[in-house]
């Protein structure tokens, strides 16, 4: 149903309320938590995607934690960015961290999480793999097993607060350190509002751009899977195309 059609529910049908109760007043979407305390751990954080990450949120003031396989590559890659970034195994990096942002390649993804199960408990995480494959047409979606990314990650995870972010931000982009605004919009999924409210304010955290949310994660495989259509976006128009979601 668009904007439009609600805007055209006839009065007295089911949609509308016929009592004139007071209602409490509606929240204010974007009045969100501060989480500029949070220590923001990214596993697979040596990759483009990640580095770009902790690179953003080191920048915006966070206490970062870069996650790899091999310790060495993390510290690696932590002295390489500085601002206090810090370099730790995935799991030590997923103990230590407030927020632990998911940015490893889809093909390990599930095999990451498993291993991680207890380290990620209580904790809030936010996947942002995009399923897809290559072929000499380009990209294209996966259709993972359990709908999308984000809810593999979800049933891998049940004891954690999984959402799902930060899918159509360029690498580039975000690694340049001469670029001081990212102009872009960022799609937040997940199934608690406490967790999507962090995650956007989180994403507010970056100057240029802001968090919307975008629904529950049983919605998350079209979101992963239209990074397939920006990589055609960007191949056709040499661009490192972002999204805006217009009237909000
Ligand atoms: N690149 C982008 O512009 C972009 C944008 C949005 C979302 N994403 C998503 O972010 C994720 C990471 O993208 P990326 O381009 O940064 O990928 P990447 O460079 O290929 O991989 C990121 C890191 O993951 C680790 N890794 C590689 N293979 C692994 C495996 N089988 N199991 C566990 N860890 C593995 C590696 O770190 P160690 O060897 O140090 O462990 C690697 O540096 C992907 O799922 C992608 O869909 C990417």
């Amino acid at each position: 149903m668009t904007t439009s059609d609600a805007a055209a529910t006839p009065a007295g049908s089911p949609a509308e309320p016929s009592s004139t109760a007071a209602k409490p007043a509606a929240r204010d979407p974007w009045d969100l938590p501060d989480v500029s305390g949070l220590v923001i751990g990214v596993l697979g954080g040596t990759g483009d995607q990640g580095r770009g990450l902790a690179y953003r949120f080191a920048r915006a003031g966070h206490k970062v934690i870069i996650g790899s396989r091999a310790a060495e590559r993390a510290q690696a890659a932590a002295d390489e960015l500085g601002l206090g970034v810090e370099g730790a195994a995935n799991a030590d990096c997923a103990r230590r961290s407030d927020v632990v942002i998911v940015a490893v390649p889809w093909e390990g993804h599930a095999k990451t999480l498993q291993a991680l199960r207890a380290e990620l408990a209580g904790k809030l995480v936010i996947d942002c793999v995009n399923p897809l494959g290559f072929d000499k047409k380009g990209a294209y979606a996966l259709k993972p097993e359990e709908g999308s990314a984000a809810e593999q990650a979800a049933a891998l995870l049940p004891e954690s607060r999984v959402t799902a972010a930060f899918h159509h931000l360029s690498a580039v982009l975000l690694q340049d350190p001469a670029i001081a605004e990212i102009d872009t919009d960022v799609m937040v999924l997940g199934e608690r509002r406490a967790d999507t409210d962090l995650v956007q304010a989180l994403t507010a955290r970056i100057p240029g751009m802001r968090g919307v949310f975008a629904g529950r994660l049983r919605n998350a495989h079209q979101v992963e899977s239209l990074v397939a259509n920006l990589i055609s976006v960007n191949r056709r128009y040499k661009a490192h195309a972002g999204l805006r979601v217009t009237d909000v």
